[in-house]
């Protein structure tokens, strides 16, 4: 966009039309002071609450701030959570709310590249009017283990999947002239211990998963910056692992932005060098490394002064190529609440996943004259997800109740519901119908209600947070004997799940149906009332395998589980000399339903399953080889109503031997009797091997067969072709 030339600056030499970002950022940097060169270096922790982190003079009270350099007219850096919507940490800004999406599973189990940039679109706009101009989101670490607590900030367990939803999120957010963030890179798969455990795993491995989620994310999304993660991976904190920073982030990929450190997870000068360009969130902090120390290193010859203005140049490149110097942030425009609403509720209604549906008791009609709701605080909201990207609605939160527990975060923690009743929905939608309400406290009390009536829905929760990892995968309270009492006292039951990630159902067998409505976000309780009530078509396809026990995960017991470990939120600890422990990832890139195929397990329900209301058939599959792998297949709405399909492709032998890879899938609407063709073609490295000693992707030559599935266990046809050899660049 053009720069009026009665802009500050407008004369500066960076501000030339036809400049490139890198070229302004150079022009700036040679214009910056030592001082102001090493301001950019770190940023400041926002929120204000601790007593030795006061809120920073000019900073808008949130999760990072940089100050403005007013001589040069360079902005600061205004910087807030998450992925899931503007948060307001503690109420920081009294009273600000915003538009709270479902967690990243939900919108994950929509398989929609379109509703994740409108949904990062979304926020990045109401970011930008809330005065922040960078979004510390996309979270996208794969889900390696379904315990994590920050399961629900991601995107699933498959690389191809995470790394598309997750760069068209990015995309949908910096199209409103702000800078996201993709986090964390990488391998941040625990919550237990995560400033201190180290993540052990074999290169190529990681080349082909976490890293390859990154990689596609990155290509599609072009982030600003990258957050490296808390934990350190093969012996090196993320924040300063050169092999992973400079040697392939930086190297290999070309990253042009900066990586900024997450809060509290710089533990020493050394980062600089190994590729970090920006301290987080200071305080947090054994020291303010990136200040005095690093100008010490630098005069130690430790520190090169080109790396200096690399850093720089990276942060200020990120700030020209999102528009930061362009165009004034809309700050304080009004937010269209009502359009956001609408696509929080999308997001919500599309990503519920239907489990079950025995006798297709779903969707509800007018028969259900007599409807019980049970439980899991239906009467007052739904829940989220706790932690730094928990976010406040429109109206506030419905209820709060404190989570407990130990460990900084654990402190802080509360379980929160947003004021989307689903019993107030289901009235809505059940017109006629005598809806009731048992709390669910006493399953006797429920078991009595529930008899009394044609249908009973049992709501279930498990609150899972940022900090701390569920310690297996049970649902918490006594739900189950809850769900239980109501299955022997009626046989209309269906189950409502909120849950942070996959969980085990002991009563699958006794209830009519199962729906895995996550975290359904702002408008959650309208979302589930449109899917029993049959307003919406279900059509969200799980992002994660459901395991059948803990036993079938590749750690079954959860590594560092129990122990206290270092914390530094909100108080400095030597990160750098803290205790830690290892954790072996025998399961490689075999992460998920890899892992299950490899080792033969059946799971609970499988990555890519869900059920519909309609009916879709398969025809006409037909394979390409050569030098790229090209699929062709019909779709066909056999069913009753209309709705979405997502048919997958997966990778199943290769020259003859098993293999298990998502090589791409399509999603369609379609009316009943409507069919669709549909055209895809594998991304090569989705094929290929890494291959450490050439350090590139090689494609085997030989017979690549592949399926035409429902879900990772379901495949419908098979067919195949042969490939020619190639090596691809890292
Ligand atoms: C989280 C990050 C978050 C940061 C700032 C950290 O605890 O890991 O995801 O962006 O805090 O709030």
């Amino acid at each position: 966009m053009p720069v009026s030339s009665d802009a500050p600056f407008a004369d500066a030499p960076w501000m030339a039309p036809g400049l490139t970002p890198d070229a302004r950022a150079a022009l700036l940097d040679a214009a910056l002071t030592e001082d102001e060169r090493y301001g950019l270096l770190h940023s400041q922790w926002a929120i204000g609450f601790l007593p030795d982190a006061p809120l920073p003079e000019g900073a808008i009270p949130a999760a990072g701030y940089v100050p403005p350099i007013p001589r040069l007219g360079i902005p600061g850096l205004y910087e807030t959570d998450a992925s899931l919507g503007v948060t307001n940490p503690r109420n920081a800004r009294p009273g600000d709310t915003a538009t709270a999406l479902p967690s990243g599973l939900a919108l994950a189990s929509t398989w929609d590249a379109d509703l994740a940039r409108d949904a990062g679109a979304m926020v990045g706009d109401e970011a930008a009017k809330k005065g922040f101009n960078v979004l510390l989101g996309g979270g996208m670490n794969l889900v390696r283990d379904p315990r994590c607590g920050r399961n629900f900030e991601y995107l699933g367990e498959d690389p191809l999947l995470a790394g598309v939803l997750s760069g068209e999120a990015i995309r949908g957010t910096q199209s409103q002239g702000i800078i996201a963030t993709a986090k964390h890179f990488v391998l941040n798969d625990q919550e237990t211990g995560r400033h201190v455990v180290n993540a052990i795993i074999d290169e190529a491995a990681l080349r082909e998963s976490d890293l390859l989620a990154f990689q596609i994310a990155i290509e599609r999304g072009a982030p600003g910056s990258i957050m490296s993660a808390y934990n350190k991976i093969n012996g090196h904190y993320a924040c300063e692992n050169d092999a992973l920073l400079n040697g392939v982030l930086k190297g290999d990929w070309a990253y042009p932005g900066f990586v900024m450190a997450d809060w509290g997870a710089t533990t020493s000068v050394h980062a600089a060098a190994n590729g970090l360009d920006q301290q987080s969130g200071e305080q947090l902090d054994y020291r303010v490394w990136f200040e005095a120390p690093l100008r010490e290193s630098v005069a130690a010859g430790e520190t090169s002064p080109e790396r200096i203005s690399d850093m720089a140049r990276r942060i200020l490149r990120a700030m020209f190529a999102a528009g930061l110097f362009d165009r004034p942030l809309p700050k304080g425009e009004p937010i269209d609440y009502a359009a956001h609403g609408r696509i929080a509720h999308k997001a919500a209604a599309e990503g519920i996943v239907l489990l079950k549906n025995a006798r297709g008791i779903l969707p509800l009609t007018g028969n259900a004259k007599r409807i019980a709701v049970i439980g899991g605080h239906a009467d007052v909201g739904v829940l989220c997800g706790g932690g730094s990207s928990q976010v406040t609605t429109g109206k506030g939160h419905a209820a709060f109740i404190h989570a407990g527990g130990e460990g900084a975060m654990m402190a802080m923690a509360s379980e929160a519901y947003h004021p989307s009743a689903p019993l107030a929905a289901i009235k809505r939608s059940a017109s006629g119908a005598r809806v009731s309400f048992a709390n669910g406290r006493y399953p006797s009390e429920a078991a009595m209600l529930a008899r009394d009536c044609d249908i009973a829905i049992v709501f279930a929760n498990q609150w899972t947070t940022e900090g701390a990892d569920v310690p297996d995968l049970t649902l918490p309270n006594g739900q189950d004997a809850l769900i239980d009492a109501v299955a022997a006292a009626n046989p209309n039951t269906i189950v409502v799940l909120q849950t942070g990630g996959p969980v085990l159902m002991p009563w699958l067998g006794s209830v009519a149906a199962v729906l895995k409505a996550w975290y359904p976000g702002a408008q959650g309780g309208e979302a589930i009332a449109d899917i029993l009530f049959g307003a919406a078509c279900p059509s969200g396809r799980l992002p994660v395998t459901f395991p059948q026990s803990t036993a079938q995960l590749p750690r079954p017991e959860l590594p560092g589980l129990g122990k206290r470990w270092a914390a530094p939120f909100g108080r400095r600890v030597d990160l750098a000399h803290a205790p830690g422990f290892d954790v072996p990832h025998a399961e490689g890139s075999d992460v998920g339903y890899r892992w299950f195929a490899r080792e033969g397990h059946a799971p609970l329900f499988p990555f890519g399953y869900g059920l519909s209301y309609t009916a879709f058939s398969y025809a006409n599959l037909a394979v390409t080889g050569g030098d790229a792998l090209t699929i062709t297949f019909d779709v066909t709405n056999t069913g009753p109503c209309e709705g979405i399909d997502t048919p997958q492709v997966y990778l199943t032998h290769r020259s003859g031997a098993p293999i298990r890879r998502l090589l791409g899938w399509s999603r369609l609407r379609l009316k009943p009797g409507e069919r669709a063709s549909v055209t895809l073609t594998a991304d090569p490295r989705l094929l290929a091997d890494f291959d450490t000693g050439r350090r590139a992707w090689h494609v085997p030559e030989g017979r690549y067969d592949i399926a035409l599935a429902r879900s990772a266990e379901d495949f419908d046809v098979h067919a195949g072709a042969s490939i020619s050899e190639k090596w691809i660049k890292p």
